[in-house]
C-alpha cells in the first residue's frame, strides 16, 4: 500500500528533476502489462518502457545525427501520429511452429524539428506480450530528400548493470563463442544480445527486417547502458537513405521464461509476409557431403591427387543418400578455382565449369535420377562482383536439372575487398543473391552470412545461415575445437535470430591429420543436437563410411527438419539444454537434451505429449561408460512405453546428451 501511495509521487519528483514533461504518448501490450512510452526529455525524444509496473529501460535515445551536421536532429516535439493493433494467425512455409500469432498493439509517433527548415521522423512502435519492436520511418517531406545517416542515436538504458551473454564484434563471421560478462564488460557486441536480469527474467535486443541499411550492433554507454553502432561503409558514412524510408525494427524481447525466450516471435512478426507465390520447391531436409572430409584434410578442395569432389566419390555420396532417405548431397571443390589463395584470387572461380574429373553432367543426371537433390556449392570468397557476373548463367545451368538448392561461401572479411560484411553494401548485395536465386526457384544456405533477421519469413528460400562458431572448427582449430558448453549457448543468443548451419552428425571422432583438435561432444550429443539446433537444412556431415551399420544413425534418418511447435522445456544458458518438438508431418515428438562439460541427470516430464495417448520413445543414450573425451561413441539405445503422465530420466554424460523420438501408437 505504502510503495503505491508514494509512486505518482516519486514519478512527478522524478521528472521535475530531470526536466521531462510526462506525456501520455504511450502505448501497452494486448495483456496490458507492457508499457512503451515516448517522451522529450531535456529537450531530446527518448522511449521508456516497463512490465508489469516495474521500470524495464529508462529513457532511453532516439534518433539520428546526419551527414554535415554537428550534432544530432533537433528534435522538439513527439507527437502521437495514430494507433492500430492486431491479432492475426499466419502460417510458416518453413519453421519450428508451423502457426504464428502476431497480436500487438501500434502507436505511430511524430517526433519534428522547429525553426528554417524543420524536419519530422516518424516512430512506429508495435508492443507484443513478450516485447516490442520501433523502428523510423522517413516520410516524404521537403527538406529530407536523399540524406545520409551518420550516427543512429538509439539507446538501450537498462539503468543497472546484469550479466550478459554476447558475441564479439571483433571476431569474423560471427563465429565467437558467447560471452558472458556484465554488459559494462563488453566491447562491441552483436545482436541477439542476451541478458540474465535476475529469475525468470530474459531480455534479448536485436533487429528485425535489416533491408538496405547498416547492421545495428552494441556498446556499453554508461551504467546498465547500451547504445546502438552501426555498421560503418568505408567512407564511415552509416547508411545512405532518401526518404521515403524506413529502418529496421529494433526489437526487445522481455521474457518471464527460457522457454519464452526461445519462443519469441517479435522478429518475425516484423518482416514482411512471404513474396514468393509458389513455394512448392522449398522443402526442410537432409543432406550429407564431402565436406568434413576435406576440412579434416583427407582430400582437398583443389584440383590434383587428393581431389575429393571426384564423379565416382559423389556418386557413392549419392548413393548413400538414395539408399537412407537423405534429400540432398553438397560437394565442395567441384568448381575450377580452387587452385592458390582462393581468397585472394576469388575472379578464378567459375561456376559452371567444374574439374576434369567432377563429370558435372552425368552427377546431376544420376542424383536427378535418384531423386537426390545436390547443394551445389557457391564460394565466392566475398566477391560478389565476380559472382553476379556468373550468377543468371549458373543458376540457370543448376536449376535446368531440377535443382534447387546451393550453399554460398563469403569467406573474406571485407565483401568486394571494401565493404564490411554486414554493412549496407553487403546487406544488399546479399538480398540480390536472395532474390536472383528466388527467380531460378534456388534455396539458399548462406555461410558467412550478415546475421539473420527474419528475412527468411519473406523469402523463404533463404533456408539456412550459417554465422555461428559451427562444426568447422572441431576439425582443425587449434585451440582444440568448440567447448563443450557452446551448445547450450547456441540457441539463445545466435539461436534467436532464426536457422542455423551447424552441420553436427560425427560418429567417427578420430581426426589423425590434426589430432590437436576434435570434436567435443558424445555421439549422443550429436544426436540431441538435431533436435536442439533448429535448421531448416540439416547437415549429417560424416563420411557415410562412418553411419555404416550404426543404429544411431536411424535417429538422424528419421528427425525432421521442420516442425508443427516447438518448446525449450528447461534450460540454463552455458550448462544444459531441452527441447522438445512435434514433427509437422507426423503426431511424432522428438526431444533433444545436451549438457556441457558437465555430467548431469535431467529430469523431463513429458506433459507436451498428447494426454491419453500412448507412444513407444526410442532412446538414444550416452553409455554408461562414455565421456566426451576418451569415449564419445559409446551410446545405447532402448524403447520404452509412455503416456503424457511420465517422466523420462536422463543420465547425460561429459559434453552428453540424450535424443528421444516419440511414436504414437
Ligand atoms: C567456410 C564454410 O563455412 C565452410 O562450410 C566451407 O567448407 C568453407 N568456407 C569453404 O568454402
Ligand atoms: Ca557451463
Amino acid at each position: 500500500m505504502k510503495h503505491r501511495f508514494f509512486t505518482p509521487i516519486l514519478l512527478v519528483m522524478i521528472l521535475l528533476a530531470s526536466g521531462c514533461k510526462d506525456s501520455k504518448t504511450a502505448v501497452t501490450s494486448p495483456d496490458g502489462e507492457i508499457r512503451f512510452e515516448i517522451s522529450m526529455c531535456n529537450g531530446a525524444p527518448v522511449y521508456s518502457v516497463s512490465k508489469a509496473g516495474e521500470q524495464v529501460l529508462d529513457n532511453s535515445a532516439m534518433g539520428f545525427t546526419l551527414k554535415g551536421e554537428d550534432s544530432p536532429m533537433a528534435f522538439v516535439k513527439a507527437e502521437l501520429v495514430s494507433r492500430d493493433s492486431k491479432d492475426e494467425t499466419w502460417e510458416q512455409v518453413w519453421g519450428e511452429d508451423r502457426f504464428v500469432r502476431n497480436n500487438y498493439n501500434e502507436m505511430t509517433v511524430r517526433l519534428s524539428e522547429e525553426g528554417g527548415n524543420p524536419r519530422h521522423v516518424d516512430v512506429v512502435v508495435r508492443v507484443f506480450d513478450d516485447g516490442f519492436g520501433f523502428r523510423y520511418s522517413f516520410p516524404e517531406q521537403e527538406n529530407l530528400k536523399e540524406f545520409a545517416i551518420m550516427e543512429e542515436n538509439t539507446s538501450f538504458n537498462f539503468g543497472k548493470d546484469m550479466k550478459a551473454w554476447w558475441l564479439h564484434r571483433s571476431v569474423p563471421y560471427y563465429e565467437d563463442y558467447g560471452n558472458n560478462t556484465l554488459m559494462s564488460q563488453v566491447d562491441t557486441a552483436h545482436t541477439p544480445f542476451t541478458i540474465e536480469a535476475g529469475e525468470n527474467r530474459y531480455y534479448a535486443i536485436h533487429e528485425a527486417n535489416l533491408t538496405d541499411y547498416a547492421k545495428m550492433n552494441l556498446t556499453p554507454d554508461g551504467e546498465g547502458k547500451l547504445r546502438a553502432v552501426l555498421t560503418p561503409w568505408s567512407d564511415g558514412t552509416k547508411v545512405y537513405a532518401s526518404a521515403p524510408c524506413v529502418t529496421p525494427w529494433r526489437t526487445l524481447i522481455m521474457a518471464d521464461s527460457i522457454g519464452e525466450l526461445a519462443a519469441s516471435k517479435i522478429m518475425l512478426n516484423l518482416n514482411e509476409p512471404c513474396v514468393l507465390e509458389d513455394v512448392s520447391w522449398i522443402r526442410p531436409g537432409k543432406y550429407i557431403g564431402i565436406w568434413w572430409t576435406l576440412h579434416k584434410d583427407f582430400y582437398t578442395w583443389y584440383y590434383g591427387p587428393r581431389h575429393g569432389a571426384t564423379t565416382e566419390h559423389t556418386m557413392r555420396y549419392i548413393d548413400f543418400a538414395a539408399e537412407n532417405g537423405i534429400s540432398a548431397v553438397l560437394v565442395e571443390g567441384w568448381n575450377k578455382g580452387w587452385d592458390g589463395n582462393w581468397m585472394k584470387n576469388s575472379t578464378g572461380f567459375s561456376f559452371t565449369e567444374a574439374y576434369p574429373d567432377y563429370d558435372f553432367d552425368k552427377i546431376m543426371k544420376y542424383a536427378a535420377s535418384k531423386g537426390v537433390q545436390m547443394v551445389i556449392h557457391n564460394e565466392y570468397a566475398a566477391d560478389t562482383e565476380h559472382y553476379l557476373s556468373q550468377i543468371h548463367d549458373a543458376y540457370k545451368l543448376y536449376s535446368s536439372y531440377g535443382m534447387h538448392y546451393i550453399k554460398t561461401g563469403n569467406v573474406n572479411v571485407l565483401m568486394d575487398g571494401k565493404e564490411q560484411h554486414d554493412g549496407q553494401y553487403a546487406v544488399n548485395r546479399r538480398r540480390q543473391i536472395v532474390e536472383t536465386a528466388a527467380q531460378y526457384q534456388i534455396c539458399v544456405d548462406e555461410h558467412e552470412p550478415a546475421m539473420p533477421t527474419g528475412i527468411h519469413r519473406t523469402y523463404p528460400n533463404l533456408m539456412t545461415y550459417e554465422g555461428i562458431r559451427g562444426q568447422e572448427h572441431d576439425a582443425w582449430e587449434p585451440e582444440g575445437g568448440n567447448k563443450p558448453e557452446h551448445m547450450t549457448v547456441c540457441p539463445f543468443i545466435r539461436g534467436l535470430s532464426g536457422p542455423m548451419d551447424y552441420t553436427f552428425g560425427t560418429f567417427d571422432f578420430s581426426n589423425p591429420n590434426y589430432p590437436f583438435c576434435r570434436v567435443n561432444t558424445t555421439l549422443a550429443k550429436q544426436l540431441a543436437q538435431y533436435v536442439v539446433i533448429y535448421s531448416s537444412l540439416q547437415m549429417a556431415s560424416d563420411d557415410p563410411y562412418a553411419y555404416q551399420g550404426q543404429k544411431a544413425f536411424d535417429f538422424i534418418k528419421d528427425v525432421p527438419c521442420d516442425w508443427h511447435e516447438s518448446h525449450v522445456l528447461d534450460a540454463v544458458i552455458g550448462d544444459y539444454v531441452i527441447t522438445a518438438r512435434r514433427d509437422r508431418n507426423s503426431e511424432d515428438w522428438y526431444l533433444g537434451a545436451i549438457t556441457d562439460e558437465n555430467a548431469r541427470t535431467l529430469t523431463v516430464r513429458l506433459s507436451f505429449l498428447e494426454p491419453g495417448a500412448e507412444y513407444t520413445a526410442q532412446v538414444y543414450r550416452d553409455g554408461e561408460d562414455a565421456n566426451y573425451e576418451n569415449n564419445p561413441e559409446s551410446v545405447t539405445y532402448s524403447e520404452q512405453s509412455v503416456t503424457s503422465e511420465d517422466t523420462l530420466e536422463m543420465k547425460l554424460a561429459t559434453s552428453g546428451g540424450c535424443a528421444v523420438r516419440f511414436v504414437k501408437k
